[in-house]
């Protein structure tokens, strides 16, 4: 893992290691991904100011998210089929993150359920919410997060219809795969996944197989997902959810100040600043491009957290200079989870933490709260 200098080394050995179904679910966006490709180039257009002769000799990543202690201003984001990426992803990835002192956060749309993990790794995880047209089985899934001891409920609210990514369609990316000759041939060229999947727990979505009535088997499971995606979605909803669920709530999926002043005002601990990375609305806004309006707007009444695009530290560094409190990342722990497993995602989160601390460093910032719009310029 040493030889892995950077994410984009995580990314291309994952693009040896798995399947090209499920890297693309993964690495691509929707439609025509112009969303996906700006949340990169909005970043990298954000030039860092070099400082020199500034005493940084005592620097600190620690902080709080949404009231809990992390080593570094990151949180993995949730990923729906991690543990395709990797047999039982999602336990090796919250292994990681634990290590690592950041948060996890686990999608209802995983392969690990919630009981798997937490009977798998030693401290609280984030459980993430998306809200069904069965609401019985929305009350059953924060119920279970609670029994869970699940440390935060995010509350993913972009994604009330699907967004399409042109490759699932092309690719067969079904649950379970669909039997395509080429599907074949790439898992049988996989032999370290393919192991990987075989030794895993389990191969659909663990939250919910066994949990809805007369949802036996996996073709219908299917179906009943696509059919769930809830279009009513609203404000009102959100308040429920705030009833049923006492701890810390995050609300993920925000791109817009009004939305944002909303979302302030529902009491939530935070709100993420995010396009669902690329995957959702295209021709959306960058993240970032949306991150200081938002942070102007509600930055004293909520903690504002951003993803999407963020590859390093740099960026991290980025985000918090123009007003985010912390990052989550997506692609940039999946692909270390593919390139290797719990090492993979371990790797992806240290590189991205000495990144940080180096960037901090060079532009003469010693503190996570020194780091303001004075480490960036305009040249
Ligand atoms: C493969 C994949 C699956 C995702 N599944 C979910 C999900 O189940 N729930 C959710 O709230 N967000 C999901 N997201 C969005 C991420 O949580 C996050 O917003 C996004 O990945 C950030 O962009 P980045 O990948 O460029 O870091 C998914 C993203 C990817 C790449």
């Amino acid at each position: 893992m040493r030889m892995m200098t950077c994410i984009e080394d995580l990314r291309r050995s994952a693009r040896r290691k798995v399947p090209r179904m499920f890297f693309d679910y993964a690495d691509r966006g929707s439609y025509a991904e112009e969303t996906l490709r700006r949340n990169r180039a909005d970043l990298e257009r954000i030039k860092l100011r070099q400082r020199v002769l500034v005493d940084v000799s005592q620097r600190e990543l620690a902080t709080t998210i949404a009231g809990e202690r992390v080593t570094l201003p990151l949180a993995l984001a949730p990923i729906g089929l991690c543990g395709m990426q990797w047999g039982d992803g999602e336990v090796l990835a919250c292994r990681a993150a634990q290590s690592a002192g950041i948060p996890f956060c686990l999608s209802t749309m995983s392969v690990c359920s919630i009981e798997d993990v937490a009977g798998a790794v030693e401290r609280p995880f984030w459980f993430q919410l998306y809200v069904m047209r069965d609401r019985g089985f929305v009350r059953a899934l924060i119920e279970r997060a609670v029994a869970a001891r699940c440390s935060a409920l995010v509350l993913t609210v972009d994604l009330q219809v699907l967004g399409q990514r042109h490759c699932d369609v092309r690719n067969g990316m079904t649950v379970p795969p669909e039997i395509r000759i080429r599907n074949l041939i790439e898992m049988a060229t996989k032999p370290a996944w393919t192991a990987s999947i075989l030794r895993g727990r389990r191969r659909t979505f663990g939250n919910l197989a066994g949990h809805i009535r007369g949802m036996e088997n996996v073709n219908s499971l299917a179906q009943w997902i696509a059919g769930q995606f809830d279009p009513s979605l609203s404000w009102k909803d959100v308040e429920w959810i705030r009833g049923l669920w006492g701890g810390p709530l995050i609300i993920k999926g925000l791109l817009d100040v009004e939305d944002a002043r909303r979302a302030a005002k529902t009491g939530a601990a935070a709100i993420v600043v995010s396009n669902h990375g690329g995957r959702q609305l295209d021709g959306a806004v960058s993240s970032i491009a949306a991150l200081p309006a938002i942070a102007e707007a509600v930055g004293s009444e909520v903690e504002v957290m951003l993803d999407g695009g963020i590859r390093s530290g740099q960026d991290v560094l980025r985000a918090l200079a123009l007003g985010a409190r912390s990052c989550m990342i997506g692609r940039a722990y999946v692909y270390g989870l593919g390139a290797g497993g719990e090492r993979g995602v371990a790797r992806a989160i240290e590189i991205i933490r000495s990144e940080l601390d180096v960037s901090m460093a060079l532009t003469g910032v010693a503190r996570l709260r020194d780091i303001g719009p004075q480490v960036l310029t305009q040249a």
